[in-house]
């Protein structure tokens, strides 16, 4: 069998910069850049919608089984298709962001986003972003980056990406949503967030964007060296 193009993997908490770091890495070497946040939160959209008691695994396994979710790689990020409809934007609301993390502590919707996830990135080639990609999803990644960040900081950069004009919520709300979530990502049972032990770990918190990126190509760089 000819060898896979590699998989570049990035993991870590919520608001460190992944889906940044991914897009640009994706730009930079022609990969394509996966978020699998979204898939998550395409299904905690459905289950939502379906009014589905978000800690009936059962229930939203039946759920899973009845759904398509797509991505669809852009420059900056992804595009998601929940049943062939584009939910790209509904699936940022707070809403959806809360029940994502709710949805994703049971172990069988992760298995079945696993399997999904594994296809996607079978033929490599990809940017892969999440929070279990290196220790589960692609454990013989080429390359795994843990993207670090203190909570306060990467709070501030949520806020000022949402717009301090349109944000809804004062910046100590978004920081405290962050590390509730941060906590349940964390803590949960299955495929806890942690770093992969041969992954690569980057604290963003006291490095520019740019110095963020660039030290990210040097990674892939010292893994990879022809990307
Ligand atoms: O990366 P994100 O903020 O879009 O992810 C939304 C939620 O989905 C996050 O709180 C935890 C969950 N998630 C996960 O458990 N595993 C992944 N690989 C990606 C996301």
């Amino acid at each position: 069998a000819t060898r896979r193009r590699p998989v570049i993997a990035i993991d870590g908490p919520a608001g460190a910069g992944k889906s940044t770091m991914a897009a640009h890495l994706a730009r930079r070497f022609g990969f394509l850049n996966l978020e699998t946040g979204a898939m998550y939160r395409a299904l905690a959209l459905k289950a939502i919608d379906a009014d589905i008691d978000f800690t009936d695994e059962s229930a939203l396994m039946e759920l899973a089984e009845q759904t398509r979710i797509g991505l669809e790689p852009q420059r900056e990020g992804n595009r998601v298709f929940l049943d062939g409809v584009d939910v790209s934007r509904r699936v940022r609301d707070t809403d959806v962001t809360s029940a994502a993390s709710r949805i994703s502590v049971h172990p069988r919707v992760r298995a079945w986003m696993v399997d999904l996830q594994r296809v996607m990135g079978k033929q490599g080639g990809v940017v892969m972003e999440g929070r279990d990609i290196g220790t589960v999803v692609f454990p013989d990644a080429e390359v795994k980056i843990f993207l670090d960040a203190a909570p306060e900081v990467r709070g501030g950069r949520r806020y000022l990406q949402v717009g301090p004009s349109v944000a809804a919520k004062p910046e100590e709300a978004i920081i405290k949503e962050l590390k509730e979530r941060d906590e349940r990502d964390r803590n949960r049972a299955e495929s806890p967030l942690r770093a992969a032990p041969d992954a690569v770990t980057l604290d963003s918190t006291e490095l520019t964007l740019d110095e963020v990126l660039s030290r990210a190509e040097a990674i892939v760089r010292e893994h990879v060296p022809e990307p």
